[in-house]
């Protein structure tokens, strides 16, 4: 498989504000994902976190502030070339339903492809030979991500635990520096969820990405993540290690104040 072997550059998040009619669903918001690292993004439902992954991916342009990866700007760049700079993500509520497995990651691949659409209608070399590295980067990845027997599988007969993960492995197929993860193991069960944790260790590990957590599995992401940002109404509470976060009374009053702490938003 072919993959990124540098280390990510860190990803600056700085003063991002992001209002909707009278809603700030961001206010100042600032953190940085150290290079490498597993960086979650955590807080009650509303918190603001779905809202920082639409900025980080360029669906959503802030009032104020900038994201940077490394040295390069991404805050006004269009999904496209964001995606195209290495930065992946998931969606909270998509699971899909069509095609197989093999189908849905070569989508993902899609953007990697040098050879023009006509080359390939044409079916040029090389584009044949593309479309084979293709075929094998994405065989690759469904074996990282648990999903190697599955590949010719239409999605439809999967699990849930697995047709989510084929989210996750269609965004790994962009081969991101940075891949951001919004509710990986939202409504999974708690064997998904095990599966699920070790197959984000196993990417880290094999790849060397930075990953951008949210979920509200507590214990997934006390396991996980190496530094933890907790937000509340759109304003970062908190930085900090997971033990660090845990006992901090504001994050404690955050979650207390709220009623559906704990729960899935999937
Ligand atoms: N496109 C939008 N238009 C108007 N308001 C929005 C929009 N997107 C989000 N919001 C509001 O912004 C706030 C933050 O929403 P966001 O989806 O970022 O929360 P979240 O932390 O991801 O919550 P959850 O844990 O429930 O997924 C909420 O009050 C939400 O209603
Ligand atoms: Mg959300």
């Amino acid at each position: 498989m072919t993959t990124r072997t540098t280390t990510p550059p860190a990803l600056h998040v700085r003063d991002v504000t992001v209002r909707f009619a009278g809603l700030t669903a961001l206010d100042d918001v600032s953190f940085t994902v150290a290079p490498g690292t597993l960086h979650a993004v955590i807080g009650p439902n509303g918190a603001g976190k779905s809202t920082c992954f639409n900025v980080l991916s360029g669906l959503y342009r802030p009032a104020r502030g900038s994201v940077r990866l490394g040295d390069e700007e991404l805050t006004r760049l269009a999904p496209h070339r964001i995606a195209a700079l290495g930065v992946a993500r998931t969606f909270q509520n998509i699971v899909t339903t069509q095609g197989t497995v093999a189908d849905n990651l070569m989508l993902g691949r899609h953007v990697l492809s040098r050879s023009g659409f006509a080359a390939s209608a044409l079916r040029l070399p090389r584009a044949l030979r593309e479309q084979r590295e293709h075929l094998a980067a994405a065989r690759g990845i469904a074996e990282l991500t648990g999903l190697g027997e599955h590949f010719e599988t239409p999605v439809a007969l999967l699990s849930y635990g697995d047709r989510k993960r084929v989210e996750l492995a269609r965004a790994l197929c962009l081969e991101p520096r940075v891949l951001l993860l919004d509710e990986p193991v939202a409504g999974m069960n708690a064997a998904e969820r095990a599966r699920t944790a070790e197959v984000v260790r196993d990417i880290r590990a094999e790849l060397g990405l930075s990953v951008v957590l949210v979920e509200h599995d507590m214990g997934l992401v006390m396991r996980l993540a190496d530094e933890v940002t907790v937000l509340d109404f759109g304003k970062a509470i908190a930085h900090g290690t997971p033990d660090e976060v845990r006992g901090d009374p504001e994050v404690l009053r955050a979650y207390l104040g709220t009623e559906t702490t704990g729960e899935d938003a999937a």
